[in-house]
């Protein structure tokens, strides 16, 4: 072989081995509890965070809080994917106090809507002050999932306290606030009004003590999932079923063997696949790690559903099958 010949095969060698490992670092599998570096190898900052799909596009909103930020600002962090495991940082979002909160305010649990009509990207915020007597939404408008939000309005759901918030759009595109009371002790499941800017109409009232509620509409069975108040600690989650979102719901029993504190997480929201075979309904949880929030980590597994039945399984690296719809995870 000739010098030319011989240079031609290397680059030709190394070039694969670069390309393995690219697949490699694309692997589209999910692994719960682990560090989850985005595209530029950082941990991603999306905790407490809710997922929009557009076209083929998903969108993963949630608090980004990140060891640098600056500490006057509170940010949400936007990131983007097509398979739910490779993601594309896009923008970190930057609040500065809407309401003269003080030093320690919060913002947390961003949710985003699409409005169809108004093409505008809706952000839902829960607002609070240190010591969470605040308890509004927050609302801010943008033309783009990563663009300029402008900071509209916040209020009272329903005019009642609110913290933990959670998104439900239906399958017909109705979207819902979830939202935490606790002078009632329970959680409401609201409309928005058409054009997303107002909290119109209570669907239901449920009558527990629960926050971080997430909601899925699975073979035309409402399952509700809620945490126990517990702060940042985990707690053994629960879930409920109804027919219709307006209820009656059902009573509430453990997702997972309550002594695991929901294998030590808490939830934000469940998403579903669908394929050409099944839907796989995605848990999305937060591992909260209050002394270095930054490295709190996102602990997402397929459910086991249906028949009024749900069970999230012991945590372990998985993937979806977009064609097919269905979960693989590994043994
Ligand atoms: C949790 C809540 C979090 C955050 C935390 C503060 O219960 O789900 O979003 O508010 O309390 O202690």
């Amino acid at each position: 072989m000739n010098l030319n010949k011989y240079f031609r095969l290397i680059t030709i060698l190394t070039l694969l081995q670069l390309s393995s490992y690219a697949q490699k670092g694309k692997s589209g599998l999910i692994k719960p509890g682990s560090v989850w570096p985005d595209n530029m190898g950082n941990h991603i900052q999306a905790h407490g965070g809710g997922i929009i799909k557009l076209g083929k596009v998903y969108y993963w909103f949630g608090e980004y809080r990140a060891k640098d930020n600056d500490p006057s600002f509170r940010y949400v962090g936007v990131y983007s994917s097509e398979n739910l495991s490779d993601w594309k940082f896009l923008k970190k979002i930057p609040f500065s106090d809407p309401e003269n909160l003080g030093e320690k305010w919060v913002l947390e649990r961003p949710k985003v809507y699409y409005n169809e009509k108004s093409k505008k990207f809706v952000m839902y915020m829960h607002l609070d002050d240190a010591k969470y007597r605040f308890a509004r939404v927050g609302i801010a408008v943008s033309d783009k999932p990563d663009g300029e939000y402008t900071f509209v309005k916040s209020f009272r759901p329903l005019g009642l306290e609110s913290r933990d918030i959670g998104q439900f759009i239906d399958d017909d595109g109705s979207a819902y606030l979830i939202f935490e009371s606790r002078p009632t002790k329970g959680f409401y499941i609201a409309r928005l009004s058409d054009d997303y800017l107002n909290v119109e109409k209570e669907t239901a009232y449920i009558n527990a003590p629960l926050e971080g509620g997430a909601i899925i509409q699975y073979k035309g069975l409402y399952y509700a999932i809620g945490s126990a108040l517990t702060g940042w600690r985990p707690n053994p989650n629960k879930y409920a079923t109804a027919t219709s979102l307006s209820g009656p719901w059902s009573e509430f029993k453990h997702i997972a063997p309550p002594e695991t504190n929901t294998y030590q997480s808490q939830s934000t929201m469940m998403l579903k696949v669908a394929g050409s075979k099944a839907t796989t309904v995605i848990f999305m949880a937060d591992q909260w790690k209050p002394a270095s929030q930054w490295d709190s980590r996102y602990l997402w597994m397929p459910l086991e559903i249906g028949g009024g039945e749900l069970k999230l399984p012991e945590p372990k690296p998985w993937k979806v099958n977009f064609k097919t719809g269905k979960a693989e995870v590994k043994k």
